[in-house]
């Protein structure tokens, strides 16, 4: 992870500066100091690029005088309305116009300590490279910048601010960890036992294999795994850091590999199912997250993994499973195996927590993409007061939500001739009809689904998620406990 740290304003003399710059913004501080040190090239490379601080605008001046290698300015846009977001997002673009460097320093004199941690939230998320597996790229090539210092007249107060930020960023990076690995290496066993360390962060962890399953009797979560060599696993994480109140539950789809089973994908693309387990990897670095930055709340977390495979022990279209809750499902399509994961995790929890809520995560359905694009996950929920402050959390993290219908009208297309119900309801409100089966697993309780299959893994560059896997999900939920579930 990029080394952050926080020291008083001095003008640095060497390396790279940078300057975050409000629109309108007169020359003041540091900005105002570099501009004299280096006889007027900035204000005159601003004028020449007709940079003005425009909100997410860079302004890039090489070797501007002295020793300075180069000082960027990064827009903040109109700074009365300066969130959070703006400020991660401002960090996230300078560490994008550094890369070359190994060290930089980020004048944010002018904001206050938190304001600062949040720039440095964003400048670490957007440095994030999952690295692994290159072992022939040429140093030239890689990202130099190591470490990253922040200017501001109390560093002692921006530190002690950065200090649970930097919690929240590691639990990104372990989803994004998780989400990028390839799935042979990442198979349910290796996930489960990357769980594991979270234990050395104060997290209660529990991995049920194949055994106790049946003997629980998941028969819909174990009719997916049995056409893989590579067995099941759920992992139970429990994150105590708020007295006797009931829990908030968090579960997550984990299919480590989806060919879709005998219901096979077409090859085209297929690759692209290893982040199949991205919901669950989000809740694995969710609870990092809340442990990391020691959260007031009782939280649990669990994952059901699987690998759906096509193969002689596979599950056929037309087979009745039996799930942990009794119902019967009759499996029209081995490639909708995301609920019938999520069906007995679900129940499970319900039955062994009573949480206050429950909020799944799943990259269920291509339909939602088809909906929502790449811009906002899909919200199916049963309670408007939870749905609200998911969809305000969105909007205070950038993982934006946009609430979707739930409605029995679509029971119909799920209703099966010989079981309980069938686990595909054919092409119209795909996303919906996956929400309503999945609704039928959940107690009267408040409950949230998120489809976040358009929202795990990005092909472009953003402000603070370079592309790959985005960890879609730790934010958004660190936030929802953040700003209603504690002390
Ligand atoms: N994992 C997929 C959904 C998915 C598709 C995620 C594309 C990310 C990108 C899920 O298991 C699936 O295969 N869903 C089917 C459901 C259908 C058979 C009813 C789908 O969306 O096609
Ligand atoms: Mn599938
Ligand atoms: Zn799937």
């Amino acid at each position: 992870m990029l080394e952050i740290g926080f020291a008083k304003s001095t003008l640095p003399r060497s390396g790279a500066l940078i300057l975050l710059v409000g629109e309108g913004d007169k020359p003041a501080g540091l900005w105002a100091e570099a501009d004299a040190a280096t006889n007027g090239a900035i204000a005159r490379a601003f004028s020449a690029a007709e940079f003005k601080g425009g909100k997410g605008k860079t302004c890039t001046v090489l070797a501007p005088g002295g020793d300075l290698t180069r000082v960027v300015a990064v827009g903040l846009g109109k700074t009365v309305d300066l969130t959070p977001l703006n400020l991660q997002e401002a960090g996230g673009h300078a560490v994008a116009a550094i890369a070359r460097e190994t060290t930089a320093a980020i004048a944010a004199d002018s904001l206050q300590p938190a304001q600062a941690a949040e720039v440095a939230l964003g400048a670490a998320l957007r440095a994030y490279r999952f690295d692994r597996y290159r072992t022939k790229e040429k140093a030239e090539d890689k990202p130099r910048l190591s470490a990253l210092t922040l200017m501001n007249a109390d560093p002692a107060a921006a530190q002690s601010a950065w200090q649970p930020l930097s919690g929240v960023a590691k639990g990104v990076f372990f989803t994004r960890d998780l989400v990028s690995e390839p799935p042979n290496v990442l198979n349910p066993a290796e996930m489960a036992d990357r769980c594991r360390a979270l234990t050395e962060q104060g997290v209660e962890v529990e991995i049920l294999g194949p055994k106790a399953m049946h003997e629980l009797g998941f028969g819909a979560l174990l009719g997916v795994a049995q056409g893989s060599v590579n067995e099941p696993r759920m992992v139970v994480m429990k994150w105590n850091g708020g007295g006797t109140t009931k829990p908030v539950a968090f579960i997550g789809k984990g299919v480590t590999f989806d060919t879709g089973g005998i219901s096979i994908k077409p090859a085209g693309g297929m690759e692209d199912m290893k982040w199949d387990m991205a919901g669950a990897g989000a809740v694995v670095g969710l609870m990092s997250a809340l442990a990391g930055r020691k959260a007031k709340v009782n939280a649990v977390g669990l994952v059901g993994l699987v690998e759906n495979m096509p193969s002689g022990s596979a599950q056929r279209p037309g087979d009745v499973v039996k799930s942990f809750s009794g119902q019967t499902i009759e499996v029209i399509n081995t490639d909708a195996e995301g609920r019938l994961v999520l069906a007995d995790v679900i129940w499970y929890c319900q039955q062994k927590f009573d949480p206050q809520f429950m909020v799944d995560l799943a990259t269920l359905t291509g339909a939602i993409i088809i909906s929502l694009g790449h811009e906002h996950a899909g919200l199916f929920s049963n309670d408007d007061a939870l749905s609200d402050k998911l969809i305000a959390a969105g909007k205070d993290t950038g993982e934006k939500l946009w609430r979707m219908p739930l409605d029995e009208a679509y029971d119909k297309q799920i209703k099966s001739e010989i079981a309980d119900m069938k686990n595909v309801g054919g092409r119209p409100g795909g996303s919906i009809t996956a929400a309503q089966f999945i609704k039928r697993f959940v107690n009267d309780k408040p409950w949230a689904h998120l489809d976040i299959a358009g929202m795990a893994w990005s092909t472009k560059d953003a402000a603070v998620t370079p592309k790959g896997a985005t960890a879609f999900g730790v934010r958004l939920l660190d936030r929802l406990v953040a700003a209603h579930y504690e002390g």
